[in-house]
């Protein structure tokens, strides 16, 4: 079976269109909840791969429109259940899916955890579809298939429609904060 990689192009020209050193932590007065591991939050600025992670980025996009791109499948991946919204999350994992036609796709997690598989480059996914995540030789699975690309609208800090937190690697089924 062949392994599609997708989006890498589009994370290397973001990753040198920001530019922007590692982040720094948000101030002592942010009230957020959960723990942000990699202690690096997305600071705003113009849009890119790396905006914010943890954020419903499907959803996003289909309500701005504009030159927001389709995706059929985006979403971060984080070391623990509760991290909060735009906080980076694991660099370097790989996220496979296999959708409803047996095949597979393969995507890599940019600076921010973030990854995407952009609709143009995938007309012929087949929903629902089946994920796997691997980092280190360790690999995490989802059971069961989903029929929604936008990882980040189940895999929440606190999770929705029976997630139980963010879309973590093997060993982040933990909740670092209270
Ligand atoms: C709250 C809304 C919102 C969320 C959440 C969001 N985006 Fe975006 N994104 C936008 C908008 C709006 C644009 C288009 C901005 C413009 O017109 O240039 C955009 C543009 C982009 C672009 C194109 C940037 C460029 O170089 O033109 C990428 C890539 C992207 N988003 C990835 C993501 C990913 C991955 C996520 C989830 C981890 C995400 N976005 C979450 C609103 C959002
Ligand atoms: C419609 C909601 C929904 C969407 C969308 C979704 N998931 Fe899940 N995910 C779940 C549920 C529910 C579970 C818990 C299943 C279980 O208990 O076995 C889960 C569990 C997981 C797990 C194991 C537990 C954890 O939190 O890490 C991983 C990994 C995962 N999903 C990855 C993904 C990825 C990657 C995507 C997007 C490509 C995604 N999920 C999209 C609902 C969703």
């Amino acid at each position: 079976m062949r392994v599609f990689v997708a989006a890498v192009v589009a994370v290397v020209v973001a990753l040198v269109a920001t530019a922007c050193g590692p982040g720094t932590p948000r101030g002592a007065g942010a009230s957020e909840e959960g723990v942000c591991v990699s202690g690096k939050y997305w600071r705003g600025g113009a849009p890119s791969a790396e905006m914010h992670p943890g954020g419903d980025c499907i959803g996003c996009h289909a309500r701005s429109g504009g030159s927001a791109p389709s995706f059929v499948i985006a979403g971060t991946v984080y070391p623990n259940l509760d991290a909060p919204m735009d906080c980076d999350g694991v660099a370097g994992a790989t996220v496979t899916l296999t959708d409803a036609a047996g095949k597979v796709w393969g995507l890599y997690t940019n600076e921010a955890g973030n990854f995407a598989l952009a609709a143009k480059d995938a007309p012929d996914f087949v929903f629902p579809f089946r994920a796997q995540i691997t980092y280190q030789g360790q690999t995490n699975e989802m059971d069961p298939a989903q029929g929604n690309g936008s990882c980040n609208a189940c895999h929440t800090l606190d999770g929705e429609n029976g997630a139980p937190g963010r879309a973590v690697i093997a060993g982040g089924e933990v909740r670092l904060g209270g």
